[in-house]
């Protein structure tokens, strides 16, 4: 399926993306280090709020899971054994006019033959593959044994760690280990802003099974994720389910699936779900000599389990809230003005401020005290945003720039001074109707903990 890139959206979305403090260039003042990213105030707030619901649903809220937290710095025996050393490389070529280096495998074709996308010279060298891995030097001796690599993905050290995992948590299978953390991988053309990057971040879940269970869990943890997206804002219709085909399946897996969301630059994976058998744990056993068994109580047999894994990039999630969220409006004010409206429509559960608190006057001792009353009131649950500066329209919008889908006003109402019922109740604007209703101080948590929860 082909969906339609929309460049212009997604130059609108870069450019607020710095301009409200999501998403910055990494060594920015320096010129910038290719493929690394930095997150700003709001960015960490969404980003934090998307690993913390995925850390809820894929370990707390299960008996079956329980979570765990690797080193970056590998052993070079782990991923020699995992085949990383040998094998995860992407195929490269440089081209001789302008000395860009490329990915042999998204070179553009003019009349059958490769171009350079940089120059459009056609002078290219053979492929040849580049190792993907970053490596580094552990102490100060220049011994190749000192060799040690940044983990190019999490799931390494859960197959490393699964035997004390197993005897420490005392687990029956099914279960799974989840991590989520800092991945490396030193990609030839990191590309589309956060989606492929250099250093990212992985929230992957290793579900171990017996043999037999293999495929229907793969099923059925294709479901859950899905279901994970909706629940955080991606609708069902913008997500694709490739089954990847056999001839582009690793060699020993049974079964994977990728997930895949209409970016503005087209259909794109966010998460591969793998059925990778028995490979890693065995492939571990042997390397290391070290008994990386089950042993069913059961049927008193041991065997190595198999293993299902959803893996998801935190950063291209992130992108894709970010992508879905955006919207623009027109709206007409009370002096019957046009304006374009931009807002970006999180699911509450995500965005990175939950409600802004907002004085209706700044110079009003009484206001601002209250103000700060509710600020406070709801500072413990909830990330909330103190705003006094500005015409109440205007802070509104800065707060819809940013996805707030509370705006809390508190007014001379509040005070009781224009009506007595209403003492304690405040102006509750909700971001995407820009609807408001009057809500009693004592109601505000609980109203607005079902929505974030
Ligand atoms: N353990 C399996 C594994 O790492 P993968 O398909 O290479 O599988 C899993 O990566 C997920 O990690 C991808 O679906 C993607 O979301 C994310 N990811 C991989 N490479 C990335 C990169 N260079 N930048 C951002 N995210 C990346």
């Amino acid at each position: 399926m082909t969906i339609k890139n929309d460049p212009q959206r997604m130059e609108k979305i870069v450019s607020l993306c710095k301009r409200r403090g999501f998403i910055f260039q990494a060594s920015e003042i320096y010129g910038g280090l290719n493929g690394v990213w930095d997150y700003g105030p709001l960015g960490v707030e969404l980003k934090r709020n998307l690993k913390d619901y995925w850390w809820r649903v894929m370990v707390r809220e299960r008996d079956d899971v329980v979570g765990m937290d690797g080193a970056i710095l590998t052993h070079r025996a782990v991923l020699k054994a995992s085949g990383h050393e040998d094998t995860f490389s992407d195929p490269m070529v440089d081209c001789r006019t302008c000395k860009t280096r490329l990915r042999a495998d998204q070179l553009p074709e003019k009349n059958g033959v490769k171009q350079c996308p940089s120059c459009g010279g056609k002078d290219l060298t053979e492929a040849r593959p580049f190792n993907l891995m970053f490596s580094t030097q552990i102490g100060a001796s220049a011994d190749p044994d000192a060799i040690a690599y940044l983990r190019p993905e999490t799931a390494q050290s859960i197959f490393v760690q699964f035997k004390n995992v197993l005897d420490t948590a005392r687990k029956k299978l099914p279960f799974g280990i989840a991590q989520i953390g800092k991945a490396f991988r030193n990609e030839i053309n990191p590309r589309n802003y956060i989606f492929r990057s250099r250093e990212f971040e992985q929230m992957e879940l290793e579900y171990f099974c017996r043999p037999e269970e293999g495929m229907k869990l793969l099923d059925y943890w294709l479901e859950q994720r899905l279901k994970f997206y909706e629940n955080i804002g991606l609708p069902r219709e913008k997500l694709h389910v490739l089954t990847v085909p056999d001839s582009d399946r690793a060699f020993y897996s049974k079964g994977t699936y990728d997930i895949e969301y209409e970016f503005p630059f087209g259909l794109q994976e966010l998460e591969g779900v793998a059925y990778r058998t028995d490979y890693d744990l065995t492939q571990h056993q042997t390397a290391s000599g070290k008994p990386l068994d089950y042993f069913d109580e059961e049927t008193k047999a041991r065997f190595i389990p198999h293993v299902i894994e959803p893996s998801a990039g935190v950063d291209r999630t992130v992108l894709a809230l970010i992508c879905e969220a955006y919207d623009e409006e027109t709206v007409t004010d009370d002096k019957g003005k046009s304006e374009t409206r931009i807002v970006l429509r999180f699911h509450p559960r995500v965005a990175p401020i939950k409600a802004g608190v907002f004085p209706l006057l700044k110079n009003q001792a009484a206001l601002v005290e209250k103000a700060r009353e509710v600020q406070a009131l709801l500072r413990p649950l909830m990330n909330v945003f103190y705003d006094e500066t500005g015409a109440i329209g205007r802070r509104y919008r800065r707060q819809d720039e940013a996805g707030t889908p509370f705006g809390i006003t508190i007014d001379f109402e509040t005070l009781g001074e224009r009506d007595p019922a209403l003492r304690n109740t405040v102006t509750l604007r909700h971001r995407d109707s820009m609807e408001q209703e009057r809500v009693k101080i004592e109601e505000l948590c609980g109203r607005l903990m079902s929505a974030i929860s």
